[in-house]
């Protein structure tokens, strides 16, 4: 089995070549998530590891004509360490999805211990990797991971992602909408972090700054609560997972060409942020340049309207006690 020196020096594409692991990889968004992250030319080595089912969506997703190998595991014989070794980026969407009624808060009871596990592993076999996190709550779920990895000494706050990409996606799209364009060239900041009132989209950075009040409101309430638009939909069958696995593969893809050394790759992220470091808000998704050691830049969150500020200090205080809820869990159970 090539390790990744020998597997880079016997590409012509050296820089290109990189094992991704998905762990809850035969789940709703794993499934789709994964055939993407096949479908991404940088990847070489693709781990699929769930608690069951992932050797079947292995077989499936690995006869797709691209040039990666793909292998699915599962618990039995150390499937996990299997995976993870060697992993240069690791993500996460295992774990319960809400059903209708349920915030994402709701979820971290049978979540929190999920991603704890996952966590450790990921510091014991790929100290190195990349973590891009979907399981919710991300806002708590992102520090647990942080904390299990501090834990351990194998925690580098550049290289721990909340994957908020999903905000940024609908933000283009539920925009589009309202201002009847073409969706593929909206771009909005979000930044804060990844529930309800801590989702803040910056429209007054957009070239839509001049919408009505009603419908900026609506807007921004839309783009807040758009998951719980598809839990509603689902009917109890689940959450955001199509839309989510091209959330996930635009995140993951960024991060492999941030290490691959390519320029100018930005996206928002929810990640230990300078930001609001200061006033407690330990976490906190604002544009960040991705580079070959993981984050390269913080961007400034930028101008704002008198509005936008008051829903960034509403998303600080929430997040504080997302955050604290999770340091606490790890504090208690290790
Ligand atoms: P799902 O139930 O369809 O799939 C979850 C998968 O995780 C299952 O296959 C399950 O077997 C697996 N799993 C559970 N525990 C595991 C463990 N210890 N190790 C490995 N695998 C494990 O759920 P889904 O719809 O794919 O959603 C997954 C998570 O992603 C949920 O927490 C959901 O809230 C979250 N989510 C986040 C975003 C976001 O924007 N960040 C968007 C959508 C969903
Ligand atoms: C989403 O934004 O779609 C996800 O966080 C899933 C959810 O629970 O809404």
């Amino acid at each position: 089995m090539f390790n990744r020196v020998a597997r880079r020096a016997f590409s012509s594409t050296a820089a290109s070549n990189y094992k991704v692991a998905v762990l809850g990889a035969a789940g709703g968004i794993g499934q789709p998530l994964s055939l993407l992250m096949k479908l991404n030319n940088k990847v070489t080595d693709l781990a699929l590891y769930d608690l069951r089912g992932a050797p079947g969506v292995a077989a499936d997703v690995s006869h797709v004509p691209t040039n990666s190998t793909v292998k699915g595991y599962g618990p039995e014989e150390e499937g996990l360490k299997q995976a993870l070794s060697g992993a240069d980026v690791v993500i996460i969407p295992a774990g319960v999805p809400r059903k209708p009624g349920m915030s994402r808060d709701d979820l971290f009871n049978t979540n929190a211990s999920i991603v704890r596990d996952l966590a450790s592993a990921a510091g014991d076999y790929c100290p190195k990797a990349a973590l891009c996190i979907i399981s919710n709550p991300v806002n708590s779920t992102v520090p647990i991971v942080a904390e299990t990895l501090a834990k351990k000494g194998a925690y580098d706050p550049k290289k721990l992602f909340g994957v908020t990409t999903l905000d940024i996606l609908r933000a283009s799209r539920f925009i589009s909408e309202v201002a009847n364009t073409n969706p593929t060239q909206e771009k909005v900041s979000v930044v804060g972090g990844h529930s309800g009132v801590t989702i803040v989209p910056l429209i007054s950075q957009t070239t839509h700054k001049g919408l009505p009040k009603d419908k900026l409101d609506a807007l921004i309430n839309r783009i807040q609560f758009g998951g719980d638009e598809v839990v509603k939909a689902k009917n109890g069958a689940g959450s955001a997972t199509l839309s989510m696995a091209q959330a996930g593969a635009r995140f993951a893809g960024s991060v492999l060409n941030g290490l691959a050394g390519e320029a100018d790759v930005v996206e928002n992220s929810y990640v230990e942020n300078p930001v609001f470091a200061k006033e407690g808000v330990k976490f906190f998704s604002t544009p960040i340049t991705l580079g070959p050691e993981g984050v390269k830049e913080y961007h400034a969150i930028g101008e704002t309207s008198d509005l936008e500020d008051q829903l960034i200090a509403t998303a600080k205080e929430t997040l504080k006690k997302n955050i604290e809820k999770g340091v606490n869990f790890v504090e208690q159970t290790s």
